[in-house]
């Protein structure tokens, strides 16, 4: 039997500095704290979704080095399948360097490292169980060839969390089922300005629908979700976030869990946001994903 999930993306080593704002070009900031801990978009998803109880395989590359190894230890730690995540003896493991802001708020600057490496004929290797799949999950922190690729060999569900955003190939667009951006991922991809209110979401969001389904993720305002013309708001639970790093990739990781379980696509949203609430809640981005039942919990379910 195939995998609920399977995701092809980064795996990275995150360095989190504590700062009381973040720096502007050329200025140094005096932080309080630094934390090494285990990210990546791809990675984080995946553990999101294994945590909320599927069964996930992660398709990635990593250095050899001890970053790398500690990473997968990591992945397999939370029951993800690592037999398709690579070592590369040429590139050392990914590492993003984080800020976060006393209003829990990141920014990050991502070297991609053996990210960069997982080629196309990687994810080739890996068609099977990327085709027995119920759902695909892809972001874009690997070679946007590597991720039609493996949109192109899927037979389930293709989700794409266009994050970083990049310029969309049409092909790949036409590839996936669900394409899920946060509100400056959408402005980049519809080539508009950071859209400020609904109206404003909703027009930028059908620019890019074409026959996909699309969700746009609006952090502590929730999220919309644009399907068949139809345009459904989801609230986000009031909670104290302490670190948002992370949020999106819960989001994106039990939204695929929702999808993998078969409910409606408006139900596995509010579950979605649910989860990204319930992350920002803990430090760290893998540390910080929730179980079924704090989502639960949340959701009041
Ligand atoms: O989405 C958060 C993630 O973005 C971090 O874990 C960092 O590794 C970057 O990939």
């Amino acid at each position: 039997m195939g995998f609920d999930i399977v995701v092809v993306g980064s795996i990275n080593q995150d360095l989190t500095v504590r700062v009381p704002h973040h720096p502007a070009p050329g200025e140094t900031v005096l932080g309080t704290s630094h934390v090494f801990g285990a990210g990546g978009k791809g990675a984080n998803q995946a553990v999101a979704a294994a945590r909320l109880g599927r069964r996930v395989a992660m398709i990635g590359r990593v250095g050899d080095d001890q970053p790398g190894r500690d990473l997968v230890r990591g992945l397999e730690a939370e029951d993800v399948d690592v037999s398709h995540v690579g070592v590369d003896g040429d590139a050392p493991t990914g590492l993003a360097l984080i800020t976060l802001d006393e209003q829990a708020e990141n920014a990050i600057a991502v070297s991609p490292g053996a990210n960069s490496r997982l080629h196309p004929e990687t994810v080739e290797e890996a068609r099977q169980v990327i085709v027995e799949a119920t759902v695909l999950l892809v972001q874009l922190e690997v070679p946007i060839e590597s991720v039609q690729e493996a949109a192109s060999l899927a037979t389930g569900t293709v989700i794409l969390n266009p994050a970083p955003a990049a310029a969309l190939p049409d092909e790949l667009s036409a590839l996936a089922d669900v394409i899920v951006p946060n509100r400056s991922e959408l402005a980049t991809l519809a080539g508009v300005d950071l859209p400020t209110d609904i109206g404003e979401v909703s027009a930028a969001a059908h620019r890019l629908s074409g026959h996909s389904d699309v969700i746009v993720t609006l952090g502590s305002d929730g999220a919309v979700v644009f399907s068949d013309g139809r345009v459904t708001p989801t609230v986000a639970p009031r909670i104290d976030s302490v670190d948002t790093t992370g949020a999106g990739d819960a989001f994106c990781g039990a939204l695929a869990d929702a999808l993998s379980r078969g409910m409606t696509l408006e139900d596995s949203a509010r579950w979605a946001v649910a989860a990204g609430a319930s992350a920002t809640t803990r430090h760290g981005a893998q540390t910080a994903m929730p179980t079924a039942d704090a989502v639960a919990r949340l959701i009041g379910d």
